[in-house]
């Protein structure tokens, strides 16, 4: 999608159609009511008519207007005046396109920006609908021959801004939304991909093409080189699959040389079949997603290459299948990670751990300011938390606390849970030093104790997105989730926004 600012006159706009903000209780935007009196007072007809209530997610569309140079007018309602939110205008945006490409309108001027919202200024309220509108634009039709190409008849949006808002600060978060738009995209379109496309090797390659259109380093360690370093626990799991297994290494370098890095390490398990402990058939293929914290992770290091984000970030990504082959794990197999700790794998389905642990001992290397962790880790964060909220776990509460305003501010939500030694207790192994499992109770939170064994060097926060990474059912599809909350996240630490 092409974007444009503009100032000027409502009244004046040429476009194939205006979209205009109207409220409960008979108010209305600032421009709808420019255009209202321009028009002998078009809106406040069909208000008092009943044509238009203003309700939420109304939309009424006015296929002609004499007395405009436009040509259309798209009604959009927007509750109560007082009540607008942030979450409200990512609705009503996606409403809004939904109903252009159904209508097959292939420009048009939206007035959104202009619409108060408590806690964000015009430069947030732009990015917002630029992020949204390329949400709802995705197809994941990459694989389909027919390619549907008539539903995105939309072609151009131009975001009409107050002549009291400056030109420059628009212009610039035109720029950030679409970088951070295209790390979204990016992750979703590799979360989407089937399991015999998006092996480890294929997410390699991704990498490093990513690494060359935007100037950063990348760099690849095969099976043998992740020998070498003893990843005996990442090794394990990759070791019952005919895909070798890889470690991606992406470092952007925004800041000075002697920062300390942030790294962001994402769990990239190409396809999870569960190994010797194999997952039951139904919905298996929705395994396919166990990547898509390395999917994140990866997207988010477009967006900050693509907004030149001056600060220094290494993303770390532990790729790998979990297949029952012939020489995958068997329950009761103990293994010693790059740490030295030993392992006893009592399940082998808990493998996103296993392949983990060793990335984060990696981490170390770098000395680095943080490291937050993004996974979809646990069926028993999908149970605690849904499709809402991503699970938040730290060893270091102001780092939670950081992630969880920037969720709520990027509209990607996360939620704190527990890592208290009460529950690190359930990894007890007779045999070695720890179990991969902590029982049935308290899944995500014992995982999450798991990796803490890990990460004492070091600030860290783990993120469970095993419920937030895609969506199920009719509208099955990666979400992108949370390449907003990271960008959010690491713009907050570069000490912009
Ligand atoms: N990738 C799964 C977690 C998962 C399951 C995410 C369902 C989203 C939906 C992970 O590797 C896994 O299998 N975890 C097990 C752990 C258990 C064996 C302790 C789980 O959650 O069942
Ligand atoms: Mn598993
Ligand atoms: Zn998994």
């Amino acid at each position: 999608m092409e974007y444009k600012i503009k100032r000027g006159s409502p009244e004046k706009q040429r476009s194939a159609c205006l979209v205009l903000a109207v409220f409960e209780h008979q108010a209305m935007s600032l421009s709808a009511s420019i255009i209202d009196k321009t028009t002998d007072g078009i809106i406040t007809a069909l208000i008092k008519r009943g044509d238009i209530t203003g309700e939420c997610g109304e939309i009424v569309l006015l296929p002609r207007v004499d007395s405009l140079p436009a040509e259309r007018i798209l009604l959009v309602g927007c509750g109560s005046q007082e009540e607008f939110s942030s979450r409200k205008l990512n609705q009503i945006t996606a409403d809004v396109i939904q109903k252009l490409q159904q209508s097959k309108i292939n420009e048009a001027t939206f007035f959104l920006p202009e619409l108060n919202i408590e806690g964000s200024d015009i430069a947030r309220r732009i990015e917002q609908i630029i992020i949204q509108a390329e949400y709802s634009c995705y197809q994941s039709d990459a694989l389909k021959t027919d390619k549907k190409n008539n539903s995105k008849a939309l072609k151009r949006i131009t975001l009409f801004i107050g002549d009291s808002s400056s030109l420059a600060t628009a212009r610039q978060a035109l720029i950030t939304g679409q970088a951070i738009a295209s790390g979204v995209n990016l992750a979703r379109q590799l979360g989407d991909l089937p399991g015999n496309i998006c092996t480890p090797s294929y997410l390699a390659d991704q990498a490093k093409e990513l690494a060359r259109d935007f100037k950063m380093k990348a760099k690849i360690l095969n099976e043998k080189a992740m020998e070498k370093l003893s990843m005996g626990s990442l090794l394990s799991v990759s070791r019952g699959s005919r895909q070798e297994a890889r470690l991606i290494i992406l470092e952007h370098k925004g800041g000075a040389d002697k920062d300390a890095p942030i790294v962001l390490v994402g769990k990239g398990l190409t396809f999870d079949a569960g190994g010797i402990s194999i997952k039951p058939s139904a919905a298996m293929d929705e395994m396919k997603y166990d990547m898509c914290g390395g999917a994140s992770v990866i997207g988010t290091m477009r967006a900050i290459a693509e907004m030149k984000l001056p600060l220094n970030v290494i993303a770390i990504v532990p790729s790998s299948e979990n297949m029952p082959d012939g020489d995958a794990n068997k329950p009761g197999d103990i293994v010693t990670s790059m740490s030295g700790q030993t392992i006893e794998i009592l399940n082998t389905d808990a493998e996103g751990r296993l392949i983990l642990c060793d990335a984060l001992t990696y981490a170390k290397r770098f000395k680095p300011s943080a490291v937050i962790d993004v996974a979809t880790l646990t069926g028993a964060c999908v149970v605690a938390l849904g499709a809402h909220a991503s699970g938040v776990f730290s060893n270091y509460d102001p780092l939670a606390r950081e992630l969880i305003d920037a969720g709520e501010k990027s509209l990607d939500r996360a939620w704190q849970m527990p890592l208290w030694d009460d529950y690190d207790k359930q990894l007890k192994s007779n045999f070695a030093d720890m179990a991969n499992i902590g029982g049935p109770k308290a899944g995500a939170v014992t995982a999450a104790c798991f990796l803490a064994r890990y990460t004492k060097a070091y600030d860290w926060a783990h993120l469970d997105i095993a419920g937030t990474a895609w969506l199920s059912g009719d509208d099955k599809g990666a979400t992108g989730r949370p390449v907003k909350l990271l960008c959010e996240f690491l713009r907050g630490r570069a000490g912009l926004a």
